[in-house]
């Protein structure tokens, strides 16, 4: 079981936000989950440094591009850690061994025959870094996306003869209906492919910031043709002396935003197979996460930068509230108090009392001792625990979640109908009184390996609290798990109340 999972690679005209906070979390879900579950893993996120955009920033800052690039990937190498996401490598295109593996796989596509040379003509939007048709424009001539008019651009370029694959995608895609996700998307990409594909250019001449091409050093590297290839140069260099492409090719899933779909679903797998690759096992193509309000928080009172909601109320509840606040795959808009909002009503009063419920009862009534007892468990576990990784596995992130939640749910509604503060009044029922906070105990076991990959940071305090085996392997996700011990003290609050920063605007 191998899993290698990419985010994109972000660009650096600017500082992370809370958008591409969004992809990296929710990509460190997937990937924790798969390592639970016993897999050898590889997460890989970078920097996308040769666009356009990137040099212009540069020049108005008075800056060289490398010096300026140098700068600004230094916040951006803090954004996965900042969201507690383990990454195994953070690539930048500038770096040595990403610039030497991509002239050597654009060399591939060009003695396969698969480029020439002809003059570009037409419409480029820096914002997309991409070229533009008409048909794509606004009625009044403006980029979509970006609301600016693309630049005419005229040069002398390479290009990649993308039409000539048209069929072999179409077979691909064919073959393996699960190759991008969900459904929409595929039908998305499969429909642009089979309305006809045009040769694109895969060089700039104008620009002296990128990768020179190894036949023509007088061009850079249209900064797609570059960026793309870091999903298979990482595997190169990640680990020096080691070719992990060996491991990682091509069990590769791509996370990316709808943005970037016709890069990554139709132009990146017909470069693979030009340049004598296989292409991605899958794409995963998810939605925007729009912020009602960008920077105004009402229970903050004041402008907050989304990012430094961390600060606030801990890397775990911006985690939980990325995952939970709007289904994956699909866009959604979320508030900035809808972080408050879940950590009190979910996070605190959910999942925090029920530790804390079980916990001080096993302290009142057993003085710390779990035994097994006698009582029927109130949930199957390991059901649960299938269904949240068939959930995790096609990506239903929100679907795994909501899942697990219901057995927090259902583990509260259990200590409400068993009342083991009336079952302690009698003696004749101390066995039951056992089995049922047993029970708990088992239940809260189980959800904290299920929950670990959303939770990182709580999840092993719960183990600890009920002085259970800190082991997250996903076979822990059933009933009976639980081992009898001594010495369970009153957990403390696992979210506890925020106080907040008093209102300054
Ligand atoms: N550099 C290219 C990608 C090259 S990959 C070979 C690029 N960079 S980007 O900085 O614009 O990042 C776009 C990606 O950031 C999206 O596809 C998505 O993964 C993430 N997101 C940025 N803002 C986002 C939201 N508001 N919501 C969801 N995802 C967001 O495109």
């Amino acid at each position: 079981m191998r899993f290698y999972l990419t985010t994109p690679i972000y660009y650096v005209n600017s500082t992370p936000t809370i958008g591409h906070a969004y992809t990296t979390t929710i990509g460190d879900m997937l990937v924790r989950h798969q390592r639970q579950r016993g897999a050898d893993t590889f997460f890989l996120t970078g920097v996308d440094e040769h666009a356009t955009k990137v040099w212009r920033v540069a020049e108005e800052q008075g800056l060289e591009p490398q010096e300026y690039a140098d700068r600004i990937a230094v916040p951006w190498r803090e954004l996965a850690p900042r969201m507690n996401a383990e990454v195994d490598f953070f690539l930048r295109t500038s770096d040595e061994g990403h610039k030497a593996f991509v002239r050597e796989f654009l060399q591939r596509i060009y003695d396969n025959g698969d480029v020439y040379e002809d003059i570009y003509a037409g419409l480029y939007c820096v914002g997309c870094e991409a070229f533009k048709t008409e048909e794509e424009l606004t009625p009044d001539g403006l980029c979509p996306d970006h609301l600016v008019p693309p630049e005419w651009i005229e040069e002398k370029n390479y290009f990649f003869r993308l039409s000539a694959y048209q069929d072999r995608l179409l077979a691909l895609y064919d073959e393996r209906p699960d190759l991008v996700l969900p459904d929409f998307r595929y039908n998305e990409a499969r429909s642009f492919i089979a309305g006809g594909l045009r040769d694109f250019s895969i060089s700039r001449a104008g620009q002296p910031w990128g990768i020179p091409l190894p036949w023509d050093e007088s061009q850079v590297a249209y900064v797609w043709a570059d960026a793309l290839v870091n999903y298979v140069s990482a595997l190169t260099y990640a680990h020096p002396g080691e070719d992990l492409r060996d491991r990682f090719w091509p069990v590769v899933h791509h996370l990316l935003a709808k943005d970037i779909l016709r890069f990554h679903c139709v132009y990146w797998p017909a470069m693979l197979l030009a340049a004598g690759y296989e292409p991605p096992k899958q794409l995963f193509v998810h939605g925007y996460l729009l912020l009602d309000d960008r920077k105004i928080s009402k229970s903050l009172g004041n402008a907050i930068d989304p990012l430094e909601l961390t600060g606030v109320y801990g890397v775990d509840a911006v985690r939980y509230w990325m995952a939970r606040a709007i289904s994956f795959g699909h866009d959604g808009s979320a508030s900035i108090d809808g972080v408050q909002e879940r950590y009190e009503n979910e996070l605190a009063n959910d999942l925090g009392n029920l530790l804390s419920r079980t916990t001080a009862m096993v302290v009142q009534y057993r003085d710390g001792s779990l035994r097994r007892g006698e009582a029927t468990a109130p949930l199957d576990l390991s059901a649960l625990g299938k269904d949240v990784a068939d959930r995790l596995d096609r990506f239903d992130v929100t679907g795994a979640l909501v899942a697990i939640w219901d057995g927090v749910r259902a583990l509260n509604q259990y200590v409400t109908a068993e009342a083991p503060w009336q079952l302690a009044k009698d003696d004749a029922n101390a066995a039951k009184l056992d089995g049922v906070l047993y029970n708990l105990v088992d239940g809260l076991t189980a959800l904290a390996v299920a929950l670990a990959a959303f939770l990182p940071e709580t999840a092993p305090r719960i183990l600890e609290s009920l002085r259970q085996s800190a082991d997250l392997g996903w076979e822990r996700v059933r009933n009976g798990v639980a081992e009898e011990v001594d010495g369970i003290a009153a957990a403390k609050p696992l979210f506890p109340k925020i106080e907040l920063p008093a209102a300054t605007a």
